[in-house]
């Protein structure tokens, strides 16, 4: 089943000038998907649009259902959750308050809290070690844990991800990503932009390339790794 449909997305920020042109891009339910370009591609820009935190023009779809132009919260609620760049943990709350914060439209018809922190807890135990510290008290590494646990703690259909190993020691990207394929597993469907496309293309099986606002390729992982010219430009060589 198609999970977010995304056709012809065209997106300008607040200077006027259009960074995105004729976006197309497709998320089926299960998949864990992979935007791979270079800086100031786009790929930062598509998956705010998509969240709804840049006006665009175009079709976006989730689940049959056209989102382009609600508000994030509205997107959010339907099972869309983003985890953006730079982790946005906040410093000077405790990790369980970092958590807490994405409350769920769920709560208080029946549905408790709990459930969402004992899976969060139970897929990152450094963080419920660590619940009652400040945020910025977590290594780099800690805080990814952290910004990821609270996406899913708004039981998300679909994860956005933007660089999520940004930063990070090679064997804490190693960690990252196979908490990714746990949660993939669970039934959370993915779209990641990385820089560090070797990794990516590891755990995905589709890529798009974005050049200049707009998709050049689209392939699956196996076929991008074969192809010498995309190798040389994004997997160095
Ligand atoms: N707030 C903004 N206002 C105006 N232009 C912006 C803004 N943010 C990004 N841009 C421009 O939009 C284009 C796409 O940027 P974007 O951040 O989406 O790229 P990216 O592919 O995520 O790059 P990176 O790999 O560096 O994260 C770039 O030309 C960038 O300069
Ligand atoms: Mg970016």
């Amino acid at each position: 089943m198609l999970l977010l449909e995304v056709q012809n997305l065209s997106a300008a920020y607040a200077d006027g000038v259009e960074v995105l042109h004729n976006i197309s891009l497709t998320v089926r339910e299960g998949e864990m998907v992979t935007l791979i370009g270079a800086n100031g591609a786009g790929k930062t820009t598509t998956l705010r649009a998509i969240m709804g935190l840049l006006r665009g023009r175009g079709t976006v779809k989730f689940k049959g259902e056209n989102i382009l132009g609600r508000e994030t919260p509205d997107i959010a609620r339907l099972g869309l959750s983003m985890v953006p760049e730079g982790r946005g943990v906040f410093p000077g709350l405790s990790v369980y308050d970092n958590l807490r914060i994405a409350t769920t439209p769920w709560y208080g018809r029946g549905m408790s809290m709990a459930n969402d922190l004992d899976r969060v807890y139970a897929l990152f135990p450094i963080l419920a070690e660590r619940r009652t510290q400040l945020g910025w008290s977590l290594s780099g590494g800690q805080q990814q844990m952290l910004a990821i646990g609270r996406a899913i703690m708004a039981r998300p259909k679909l994860m956005l991800l933007d660089e999520p190993s940004l930063g990070l020691a090679p064997n804490l990207v190693e960690e990252v990503f196979e908490k990714l394929k746990s949660i993939n597993e669970q039934g959370v469907s993915i779209l990641l932009v990385e820089q560090n496309a070797f990794m990516a293309l590891e755990y995905s099986k589709l890529a798009y390339i974005i050049e200049r606002g707009t998709v050049s390729a689209q392939m699956t992982s196996e076929a991008l790794m074969q192809d010498e010219s995309i190798k040389a430009a994004y997997l160095g060589g």
